[in-house]
Order: C-alpha cells, then sequence, then structure tokens
C-alpha cells in the first residue's frame, strides 16, 4: 500500500492506496463521485476525463489510466469540483447550455474537463484540444461553439487557487541519484512513467505489477535542456512539451505528434516511456533516429549513451540492462529536411499503421546523406539502409527516388494485422519516400493541404 496526498475538489485527501488503484475506480466506487464516467477504460474515448494540476501546468487527463500514486503532490478537479463551491457554472458550462452541447450527456462531464483545462491554458485550438473526447450524439460543432464562447471569459477563482501539498514518497523518488540507486537495488520493479502503456496493462490486462517505481517525481527526468546545436528532452517530459519544444525546431516532427494520442494522452505519455516500451510501432523512434538522436542510460551511479537506433534489438528486446533507466535522449536542433509521416486508420488519436521519419541531405544537386527510419515496418523501429544507399551519391531527382523504391522489399518484411496488410505497409512506405521528394520539391502533400 502507499499513502498519497492530493487536493480532489479543493480538498486535502490522504489516500492508502494499492500501487495500480485507478483514479477512475476510487472516485466513483470509493468516493461516489460518479459524474466522471468509464467509456472505454482505454484512454480512447475522454469520458474520464478530468483536470489535473501541478507545480507546472494544468492539463485534462484520463482518470482511466492514472494510478493515484501519480496523483501525490498534486491537485485534481473533476466535474463536481468544476463548478464553483455555490454551485456557480464555470464558463464552459454556461456554453455549453447555451450552444446545446449535449444530448444523452455521457460524454459531457469529459468534455467539460478538456474544455475547461484549454480554457484555463488560454487554448484557441479547440479541435486538437477535444480530439480525446468522443461524443456520440450531440456532435461537435455546438461544442466546438461553446468552446470558442467561453474563451473570452475570465477563468473562476476557484480554478486557479490550487496548491499541491504533500511531503516525499518512496515509492516516487524525487532526484535521479535516489531514483537510479533505488531501480539497481530493485531490478524486477516496474518503472511508471506516463502509465499510458502500463495502465492498460492493468485495466485490460488485468497484471498485477508486484513492485513499482513512479517517475512523476523526479524532477531531472524532467527538464528539457538546450545547447547551441542540441535539446536533450529528459526520459519523463510529457509529449505536450515535446510538442512545444519541436514546435520550434522540427515544425513536421510537431505535426506529427499533434495527432499522437489525444491531448489527454499527450498530457501524461513521455517521450522515455515511448521508448522503453520498445514496441515497433511507437511514433517517436522513426522520427528521432532519422535524427540521429542519442540516447542516454543510467545504472546505478554508472552512465552511458548509445545511438537510439542501437537500443532496439529485436521484438521485445532492447539493448536496456534490468535496473537501468533512460534517462533522456538528445537530438541536433537544426534538420531542416526532416519530414515525419504518420499513416493512421482514423486522422486523430490512433496509432500508426506506418509512420516513417526522412532526413535526408542534398549537396550540389546530390544526395550527400540520407537517414530513412520506420515504425510498423518489422519488429523494431528500423532504418531503410538500402533505400539509403540507393539515393547517397546520387542525383536528387523523381528518377532516383523510383529507382530507390524496390530497395524496400530489402530492407523490410512486414506483417499483416488489423491495422495494415504487409502489402499496404510496403506500398505505403513507398509512396511516402515520393512524398518526401514532392514535399521537398515545394509540392503541397499533406491531406490538409491539398486543394482540389
Ligand atoms: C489512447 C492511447 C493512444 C495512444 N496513441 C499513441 C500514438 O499515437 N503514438 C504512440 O507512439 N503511442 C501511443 N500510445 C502509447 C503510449 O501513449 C506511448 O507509448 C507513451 O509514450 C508511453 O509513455 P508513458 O510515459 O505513458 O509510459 P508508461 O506506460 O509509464 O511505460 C511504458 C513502458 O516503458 C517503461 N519505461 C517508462 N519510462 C522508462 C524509463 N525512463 N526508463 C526505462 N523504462 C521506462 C515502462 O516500464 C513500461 O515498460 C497511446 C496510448 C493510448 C492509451
Ligand atoms: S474511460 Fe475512455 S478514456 Fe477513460
Ligand atoms: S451527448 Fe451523448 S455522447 Fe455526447
Amino acid at each position: 500500500m502507499m499513502k498519497v496526498t492530493f487536493l480532489l475538489n479543493g480538498e486535502t485527501v490522504e489516500v492508502d492506496t494499492p500501487a495500480t488503484q485507478t483514479l477512475l475506480d476510487w472516485l466513483r466506487n470509493t468516493r461516489g463521485l460518479t459524474g466522471t464516467k468509464e467509456g472505454c477504460n482505454e484512454g480512447d474515448c475522454g469520458a474520464c476525463s478530468v483536470v489535473v494540476t501541478d507545480e507546472t501546468s494544468k492539463r485534462a487527463l484520463n482518470a482511466c489510466i492514472l494510478f493515484l500514486p501519480q496523483l501525490h503532490g498534486k491537485s485534481v478537479r473533476t466535474i463536481e469540483g468544476i463548478s464553483g463551491p455555490n454551485s456557480e457554472l464555470h464558463p464552459v458550462q454556461t456554453a455549453m447550455v447555451d450552444h446545446h452541447g449535449s444530448q444523452c450527456g455521457f460524454c459531457t462531464p469529459g468534455f467539460i474537463a478538456s474544455m475547461a483545462a484549454g480554457h484555463a491554458n488560454g487554448h484557441k485550438d479547440h479541435d486538437d484540444m477535444l480530439a480525446g473526447n468522443l461524443c456520440r450524439c450531440t456532435g461537435y460543432a455546438p461544442i466546438i461553439r461553446a468552446a470558442q464562447a467561453a474563451e473570452t471569459e475570465a477563468v473562476p477563482v476557484w480554478m486557479k487557487e490550487e496548491k499541491a501539498p504533500a511531503g516525499p514518497a518512496p515509492f516516487a523518488p524525487e532526484t535521479l541519484d535516489a531514483l537510479c540507486a533505488w531501480y539497481a537495488a530493485n531490478p524486477d520493479a516496474t518503472v511508471i512513467a506516463g502509465a499510458t502503456d502500463v495502465g492498460l496493462w492493468v485495466t485490460k490486462q488485468l497484471r498485477t505489477l508486484d513492485q513499482v517505481v513512479f517517475l512523476n517525481r523526479c524532477m531531472d527526468l524532467q527538464k528539457i535542456t538546450e545547447t547551441a546545436d542540441t535539446i536533450t528532452f529528459g526520459a519523463a517530459v510529457t509529449m505536450v512539451d515535446v510538442h512545444q519544444t519541436l514546435k520550434i525546431y522540427h515544425p513536421s516532427y510537431a505535426e506529427m505528434v499533434r495527432r499522437y494520442g489525444s491531448e489527454q494522452v499527450r498530457g501524461a505519455a513521455t517521450i522515455g516511456g515511448n521508448i522503453g516500451n520498445g514496441s515497433p510501432i511507437g511514433d517517436n523512434p522513426p522520427a528521432l533516429i532519422a535524427l540521429g538522436a542519442t540516447l542516454h542510460l543510467r545504472h546505478g551511479a554508472a552512465t552511458r549513451s548509445i545511438p537510439l537506433q542501437d537500443f532496439f534489438i529485436a521484438y521485445g528486446k532492447q539493448d536496456r540492462a534490468k535496473g537501468e533507466l533512460i534517462t533522456g535522449i538528445t537530438i541536433p536542433k537544426s534538420a531542416p529536411n526532416l519530414r515525419v509521416y504518420k499513416l493512421s486508420k482514423r486522422f486523430d488519436q490512433d496509432i500508426s499503421a506506418v509512420c516513417g521519419g526522412f532526413n535526408v541531405t542534398v549537396l550540389d544537386g546530390k544526395v550527400q546523406s540520407a537517414v530513412i527510419a520506420f515504425g510498423g515496418m518489422a519488429g523494431t523501429p528500423a532504418r531503410a539502409t538500402t533505400v539509403e544507399n540507393a539515393l547517397i551519391g546520387q542525383p536528387w531527382t523523381q528518377q532516383t527516388v523510383q529507382a530507390a523504391l524496390p530497395a524496400f522489399a530489402t530492407d523490410y518484411t512486414p506483417m499483416s494485422d488489423m491495422r495494415a496488410s504487409a502489402a499496404y505497409r510496403c506500398e505505403a512506405a513507398q509512396n511516402m519516400l515520393l512524398r518526401y521528394f514532392a514535399e521537398l520539391s515545394g509540392q503541397a502533400t499533406s491531406v490538409l493541404e491539398v486543394q482540389p
């Protein structure tokens, strides 16, 4: 059991909890706060969204894949606490009433939580903010109109006053030294960062995790450090914060991240978790490998750094010793030709069938260097080295690109699954290279840009 302290709708609560009890179960079953709904119980629908505030941010998160210990020292507002202490409606609630944004209402508490977080942060990109909230009855137009109508209203005072209480917690070390020493001594423990993967092991696979350690109180892992030429993301930097930095330096990569999960998933998911899970369809690795990223690891006091591409050895097998922690990842600031393409069945909030990262440099009309990496094409994120070699030294022309396309069959033998067939994946990867050439040649290639 773990002793966790946080603010719930403005009041301090102290809970003795199993490590993997979800906030959603606790709210509904123990506290009787049934306004927060359970739809999918896997982070996909947003019905369970709540507003979570800590020292640095206020964001909507999915309560169904949030473990109570992740809240230690934070503040949670559920739908019951988003209206004021005297039942005053929050401006987004008033706007939802005025604009007829709710019919059956099952989705509405989650929408209100996402809208209240977006409102507090001054967001106007409502489509992105609400892409993780599904509504089956009302439709999105009235809801978006409501979000727009509330934009100019002041943030209510009760949404601002939150300050997290809570002292140190043994299950969530606060320094990297303490964390790495503990993990090296307890190498069989499960590391939990954002729990957007681990949460599903519990809610869907009904796994019990004997020993866990949480990363969310370790500020050393949440830093973004810049030098003149590089950016280093701490392993526990969330995808929301990765996105903000990428928007400045790598806009194509940032555009892919805009479609990575939803705002609620990106607010919890970390870049280290997306690498640490070793998934062949994680969206960061192809982009990071194309950038020549360096991965940093630490075991006890021993540190090492390796090219990210060497981390992925085979399906389910990574170059990481037991008790060794991923501490961060370094990328160059400049890669003007980097493009990242994510292909998924749904445009928003869907796992990729194929995700490609392309980074070709051209000098005097000839390909000087080429790094191309894919997710969804093999058992690991992997480079297309034969394709790269077919390009390097050649004139950067449509003919060269066409001639390189058959080389994909040498580099990859993808599988067929529910997301795509092997043949589709091969063709999609080839078409992405054609798209890359077209885009670097100045043609509009995004489905959001191409005009009929
Ligand atoms: C609804 C939904 C949508 C999603 N959409 C996408 C998507 O579009 N693209 C995508 O790529 N992924 C997606 N995911 C998967 C998931 O969100 C990402 O893989 C995420 O980045 C995992 O990070 P996390 O911090 O939540 O990891 P966790 O769940 O906390 O951990 C994942 C794994 O990594 C290990 N780990 C975590 N941190 C470290 C560390 N520092 N060192 C060593 N090991 C570590 C854990 O032990 C665990 O094995 C989605 C998930 C959900 C639920
Ligand atoms: S219940 Fe669907 S996202 Fe949590
Ligand atoms: S109002 Fe019924 S799901 Fe949105």
